[in-house]
């Protein structure tokens, strides 16, 4: 049952607001979108806190707002301690999709860029630090050529119409497989996206108030888990001596991977109700907690993420051991 709470708000001993509250969060955001900069100065002003960028603020209100709105939408709490810092997602079903629809698959792919937008965006409402998508794999050159044209054409569109948005949302776009593999536009579009969001999101962090990091996005494609493994080896072996390479720990190990220095994925998200890895960050994922949902990718949404990651706090993570990790 949708839950219906009452909100009153007092200033200056007068009553300024009284009406549910979910109304009053929906004002509250649409006067911080209008007058983020002015609240931003005035809060400054009041509070004595260097607020150099206004829209810190709104920021910080419009996270509130989306956490309050998901759980009235979904029933659940969300621990904000609790978030995972790395997710990872097989976004599967796009064929699917499309065939219950009557369309061609290629609409299921576009559908599935919609998707993958609004979870770039959740995550960085929710505090996420790493998304890693799949989203082209090795094996993926496979499929008919028409397919592979229609996912290549998406990833140039991707990388040129999404670009001013993450910029502004400070995300930061990496790519983890074989970028030399792909084609000239798409390797050029790739490139520029992954300069720009990276300085983008550098510059900002540097000049920020509240110490907020950005979120980056690595998009898996080219990629094979195996052959990333095996990649690893040869650079190693390239670079260390015999001794050094005796004494190569995990730690080390992984900064031969395409992933680096990130941390590992603690959740991996695969929808369409398939039930593999797909040689998927075979190395990265080793204590993941894993959640499956029947969902098809191009109708995963805010509200499915934001499922998977109250499910996920609900886990207790022991890594090999008896006692939860908290
Ligand atoms: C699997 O669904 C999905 C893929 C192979 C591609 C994923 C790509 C996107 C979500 C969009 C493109 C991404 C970017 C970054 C531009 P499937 O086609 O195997 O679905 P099916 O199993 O139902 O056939």
């Amino acid at each position: 049952m949708a839950s219906f709470r009452l909100f009153l708000v007092f200033w200056g001993g007068k009553v300024l607001y009284f009406g549910p509250w979910r109304l009053c969060w929906r004002l509250l955001y649409a006067i911080i979108i209008r007058y983020d900069r002015k609240i931003g100065v005035l809060y400054q002003k009041t509070s004595g806190i260097d607020l150099p960028d206004g829209s810190v603020f709104g920021r910080f209100v419009m996270n509130l707002h989306f956490v309050a709105n998901m759980e009235a939408q979904t029933g659940l709490h969300l621990a904000v301690d609790k978030v995972p810092r790395h997710i990872a997602v097989v976004m599967d079903g796009n064929g699917r999709w499309a065939r219950q629809r009557g369309l061609d698959r290629s609409a299921g792919h576009r559908a599935g860029v919609d998707a993958l937008d609004k979870t770039v965006l959740a995550c960085r409402r929710l505090g996420v630090k790493y998304l890693t998508v799949y989203a082209f794999s090795t094996e993926n050159w496979n499929r008919p050529l028409a397919e592979v044209g229609t996912l290549m054409s998406l990833l140039s569109e991707f990388a040129v119409s999404k670009l001013a948005r993450l910029k502004e949302n400070r995300v930061e776009v990496r790519v983890l497989g074989d970028l030399e593999g792909l084609p000239l536009l798409q390797r050029t579009a790739l490139k520029q996206l992954m300069n720009v969001t990276a300085a983008a999101r550098l510059i900002k962090a540097a000049g920020d108030a509240d110490d907020d990091e950005g979120m980056v996005l690595n998009l898996a494609l080219n990629y094979g888990g195996r052959a990333e493994i095996l990649q690893g080896i040869k650079r190693a072996a390239a670079e260390l001596s015999a001794e050094e390479l005796q004494q190569l720990t995990e730690a080390d190990f992984s900064r031969y991977l395409h992933s680096g220095e990130q941390p590992d994925p603690d959740l991996l998200i695969r929808t369409s109700g398939e039930l593999r890895l797909s040689n998927f960050l075979l190395w990265q994922l080793a204590y993941a907690e894993f959640y499956f949902t029947d969902v098809l990718w191009p109708d995963f949404d805010e509200a499915e993420l934001f499922r998977a990651v109250c499910e996920y706090q609900q886990r207790d993570r022991r890594f090999g051991g008896v006692q939860a990790v908290k």
